[in-house]
């Protein structure tokens, strides 16, 4: 059998490195001429039939392709179709631009390609260490058994913290559901608690850890769309005297639609009183703190037993990257470690250094998400992150500001961070609900399809609203000014097709 040699790489993803280096500079030129031609290039175009085709299409070719011309075909397919979110004038949902730098860290962390599972290499220490500075940042408290890891997102980092809030139940009342499973009828449901407002990933979480969204109470709101308190308080009481079991309540800090950020500091005391494990989803909301103006909304926010938090919504980390952090950090381990507890890795002790990460959350190979977080957080410094979040509110207020002077638009939410619910509604139209609903609905798809900016729509107390999301680090107070024009001129140009059919 003839030799193999490492100068036959034919089917291996193998490049010489000179090759690589004239590929990763051309793919750097290309990315540098994107960004720098963002602003004069439609916020979101939607793609022809034609294109979208040729992608659903695609075959594996039969024989590799040269970099050259699968950079073309990336430049030309692909990049040319963005979903829209690196452009300052995108309001669309709670996604950012990516941090530039933030994009140079993908490159690095894939170069290294380490799996964060655990061991002894600088990923895992630059996890542990980012880890901390989200937890400082936000202030929950990771002494003395904290824990926290870097996820998908929040609805992971959320799953992620349920688990152990599930857990943490069921071994208090002296079962052990890891075992069990959830089957039994013989013990009572556990309850999860969760507002109107609260998101759709806590529903989902609730299904998957097999509580059942049957026994997800979902709360009601106050006049600020915050969880009722005294509501909350009821249902849990019912459920007792129900015989159900009351396990954890699920606050927001910031929630997807609103930016609400429910009353945290009563939720704790109630779950102190009720003996109730108490989650904070911040995903989009918790680096909120960090802006002196609404600061003192988040008191309590340090009492929660856990904190979903997502880099990659704030503070403009590529995605994927979202954060579990954990106040009792040896009830995720138990969660989630298949390791025997006489086996397992201890601080200081033998080969390996620290417990490994995949004892504390689902996966076993784990990506290098610290890499870009970090390079992020180094650029940006604390100042930097609270700087970012500031101007963001303070735009959201501003943009507030140009609703309420606009006398055909209304805001239909209190506006505590950086989303904006509002709707065009011309005094004439606002005692006809449907209509505008309807409306107001045709608007949002109008603007998404003109380029010229880009909102996204939600159902608030059975009203359809439009819904700006301020996120991007380049948006200035000319974007939203154009963002009020782009909407009332369409507004109107919809009202006028309307009185001028036949
Ligand atoms: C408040 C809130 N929670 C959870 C999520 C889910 O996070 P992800 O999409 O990163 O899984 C979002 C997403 O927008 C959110 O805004």
């Amino acid at each position: 059998m003839a030799a193999i040699n490492s100068n036959d790489k034919a089917g291996i993803p193998g490049m010489d490195v000179e090759m690589f280096s004239v590929v990763a500079h051309r793919a750097v030129d290309m990315v540098t001429e994107y960004l720098m031609s963002i602003r004069s290039r439609p916020v979101f175009e939607p793609m022809q039939s034609a294109q979208r085709e040729r992608l659903l299409r695609l075959e594996l070719p039969s024989s590799g392709r040269s970099p050259d011309a699968i950079l073309d075909l990336f430049r030309e397919a692909i990049l040319s179709h963005p979903m829209g979110n690196g452009h300052p004038r995108f309001f669309g949902w709670v996604n950012s631009p990516p941090a530039p730098i933030g994009i140079v860290a993908e490159l690095l962390s894939a170069a290294m390609n380490p799996s964060c599972a655990g061991g002894d290499h600088a990923a895992i220490y630059l996890e542990r260490a980012v880890v901390r500075w989200l937890a400082e940042l936000v202030g929950f408290p990771l002494e003395p058994f904290g824990m926290g890891l870097l996820v998908s997102g929040g609805s992971m980092a959320s799953l992620t913290c349920l688990a152990a809030a599930r857990h943490y139940a069921a071994t208090a009342d002296g079962w052990n559901e890891r075992e069990d499973g959830l089957q039994s009828r013989e013990r009572p449901p556990l309850v999860l608690y969760l507002s109107e407002e609260g998101h759709g990933c806590m529903r989902k979480a609730a299904e998957l850890l097999g509580i059942g969204s049957k026994w997800l109470r979902v709360v009601p709101t106050n006049s600020q769309i915050q969880m009722d308190v005294s509501a909350l308080s009821e249902l849990v009481k019912k459920d007792r005297e129900a015989g159900y079991r009351p396990f954890c309540i699920a606050a927001s800090a910031g929630t997807v639609n609103t930016g609400t950020i429910d009353p945290l500091h009563e939720i704790a005391a109630l779950c102190r009183e009720q003996n109730l494990w108490f989650h904070v989803d911040g995903a989009y909301g918790a680096f909120g703190v960090l802006d002196d103006g609404v600061a003192h909304m988040y008191r309590g926010l340090a009492e929660a037993d856990s904190l979903a938090l997502d880099p990659h919504k704030w503070l403009s980390v590529p995605v994927e990257c979202g954060c579990a952090l954990v106040r009792d950090g040896r009830v995720l381990r138990d969660t989630f470690s298949l390791v025997p507890p006489y086996l397992r890795t201890e601080e200081g002790k033998g080969f390996g250094g620290l417990p490994w990460f995949s004892e504390y959350g689902f996966q076993q190979t784990r990506g290098f998400r610290a890499l870009k977080l970090w390079m992020v957080m180094e650029f940006a410094g604390r100042a930097g992150v609270q700087a970012l979040v500031k101007r963001h509110n303070a735009l959201a207020q501003r943009l507030t500001e140009l609703i309420k002077e606009e006398p055909d638009l209304e805001l239909l939410a209190p506006v505590t961070l950086s989303a904006v619910c509002f709707r065009y509604a011309p005094p004439t139209l606002r005692t006809d609900e449907v209509r505008l609903s309807a409306l107001n609905k045709a608007l949002m798809e109008r603007v998404q399809a003109r380029g010229e900016t880009f909102v996204s729509g939600t159902t608030l107390r059975n009203r359809f609203a439009l819904r700006a999301c301020i996120l991007h680090y380049d948006t200035t107070s000319d974007d939203l000014a154009a963002l009020i024009k782009t909407i009332r001129d369409t507004g109107d140009q919809l009202v006028q097709a309307e009185v001028s059919k036949p």
